[in-house]
């Protein structure tokens, strides 16, 4: 049993007129779920659309407020913050974070972006201290497990790939996971949907492979550390 957070990041629907424009990222993270659940009793499911409802930017109001102790914050600056602190309502609820992401321009999309910079927050999902030296930073959240799931449509962005020097989605990806409260990331990459050839729907039927494989891993694992 465990509680799902599943965040889509690409700017494409699940399902279009024309089957080519679908989403694959977002087609493989449904896949992922439908797999958990064959496996495990997911208690509380929640999802978020950022590709089509992106989180708003952080302004300069929004750093205010989030500097401001929360005793003393202003009703405008609690309603700044409003949205923020549902994102990380949700993502303290979670036990398994779900992110698919396209890639776009060699990193992740802006709404992606824009998500993290909404919920790795001061005092809330990490805490700053000078006594700990050159690294002050340290997340307030343990114990999750992230799934990412990223299209792209050039390939070989892994160790060692032709594309490796370009390879700014999965690293940021796994730096940021670490103010997520994320101790266990699994991660799944179908590449080649600009070549629309063989090797992408081999890449695909792995990807798939590989989900169902974790889906069953990540239960087993879970039924024994979970509630
Ligand atoms: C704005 C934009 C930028 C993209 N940049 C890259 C890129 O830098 N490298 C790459 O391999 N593919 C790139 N692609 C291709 C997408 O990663 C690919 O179409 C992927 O399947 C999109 O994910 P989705 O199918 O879930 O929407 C880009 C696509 C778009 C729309």
């Amino acid at each position: 049993m465990c509680d799902v957070l599943h965040v889509d990041a690409s700017v494409r629907a699940l399902s279009n007129d024309n089957p080519d424009h679908d989403s694959i990222s977002k087609k493989l993270a449904r896949r992922f779920i439908s797999e958990l659940k064959k496996h495990t009793h997911i208690d509380e499911y929640m999802y978020r659309d950022i590709g089509v409802n992106p989180p708003p930017f952080i302004t300069q109001d929004w750093i205010g407020a989030v500097f401001t102790p929360k005793a003393s914050r202003t009703a405008r600056q609690h309603q700044i913050l409003a949205q923020s602190d549902m994102y990380i309502a949700e993502l303290a609820k979670a036990d398994v974070v779900v992110i698919s992401s396209p890639m776009y321009n060699y990193g992740m999309p802006a709404q992606l972006k824009a998500w993290f910079d909404q919920i790795i927050r001061i005092n809330e999902t990490f805490d700053f201290d000078l006594a700990r030296g050159d690294k002050p930073l340290a997340p307030l959240m343990s114990g999750k497990t992230l799934v990412i799931i990223t299209s792209s449509g050039e390939f070989g962005f892994e160790k060692g790939g032709i594309n490796e020097a370009h390879s700014h989605l999965v690293p940021h990806l796994r730096t940021l996971s670490k103010y997520l409260g994320v101790d266990q990331i699994f991660e799944v990459a179908s590449e080649y949907q600009e070549f629309a050839d063989e090797r992408h729907t081999k890449s695909m039927n792995m990807a798939e492979q590989e989900l169902s494989v974790i889906a069953s891993v990540l239960a087993e694992k879970k039924s024994v550390k979970l509630k």
